[in-house]
């Protein structure tokens, strides 16, 4: 079934007024007027995903070193909420499995961003391939599973071939259409920074949708909506307003 986007994403949950990856920030995403949310997804030691953008613990909770080298049940002790503000004090870092319930209940649709400690690309990918199988079969058009590594949309592919791929990246570089075709993407997501609307066009004309991070000003969302993007994932939710 084809992927039923909405025009705005929120970024990490919506990550100006929340702390990012939370389940908090998707309530407060859903209350905001988002239909889709992004976040970012990454396996604890004892290989259960979770939600974390950085390899390293530190900036988004209490915890020190490496993600990827702590278990499950010790990860979801840390808070994840304080560092952001006093009142989300408590926030715990959900697991993959918590966030698609979270999601389902919001009536949110998901941007599933596989972001894999160095090193664990295919496990991580096979983890959240055989998470989405579990837990998604009945949401493949309100999800799309995306990564910067080419490696996981791979596994993606093959794991969980009912699910829509995006292929992220920084810029369009040389060879993009053709790795984008060969992972079955049906989007790419580039930073919308060096954006240009011939490379909107471009990505158009190949038969894919433009979905571009981070956007956060409401005239280069407008202008990047006008050049035909498809939908700009945002931390901010005045963007809901400012695209409707
Ligand atoms: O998926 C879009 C965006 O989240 C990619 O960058 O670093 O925020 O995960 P990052
Ligand atoms: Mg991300």
């Amino acid at each position: 079934m084809g992927l039923r986007l909405s025009r705005v994403i929120g970024h990490r949950g919506v990550a100006a007024t929340a702390p990012e990856n939370t389940l908090t920030g998707f309530r407060l995403a859903a209350e905001a007027g988002f239909s889709w949310v992004e976040f970012d997804v990454m396996l604890s030691a004892d290989e259960v995903p979770m939600l974390h953008h950085d390899e390293k613990l530190g900036r988004t909770n209490d915890g020190r070193g490496r993600f990827c080298a702590q278990d499950a049940e010790a990860l979801g002790r840390l808070d994840a909420g304080a560092w952001f503000a006093p009142d989300f004090a408590g926030e715990r870092i959900p697991s993959f499995a918590d966030a698609i319930a979270c999601c389902r209940a919001l009536g949110l649709a998901m941007n599933v961003e596989i972001k894999p400690a160095k090193g664990h690309a295919i496990r991580t990918a096979e983890v959240v391939s055989e998470t989405l199988n579990a837990l998604c079969p009945d949401l493949t058009d309100r999800i799309v599973v995306s990564s910067f590594e080419r490696e996981c949309l791979e596994v993606a592919k093959e794991k969980a071939p009912d699910f829509h791929r995006g292929y992220l990246c920084e810029r369009l570089a040389d060879g993009w259409r053709q790795a984008a075709e060969d992972l079955g993407c049906v989007s790419v997501h580039p930073n919308h920074r060096p954006l240009t609307e011939a490379a909107v066009a471009a990505i158009r004309d190949a038969g894919f949708r433009t979905l571009t991070y981070t956007v956060n000003d409401p005239l280069r969302a407008a202008t990047l909506i006008a050049w035909g993007v498809d939908a700009v994932i945002t931390d901010e939710p005045s963007l809901v307003a400012a695209l409707a």
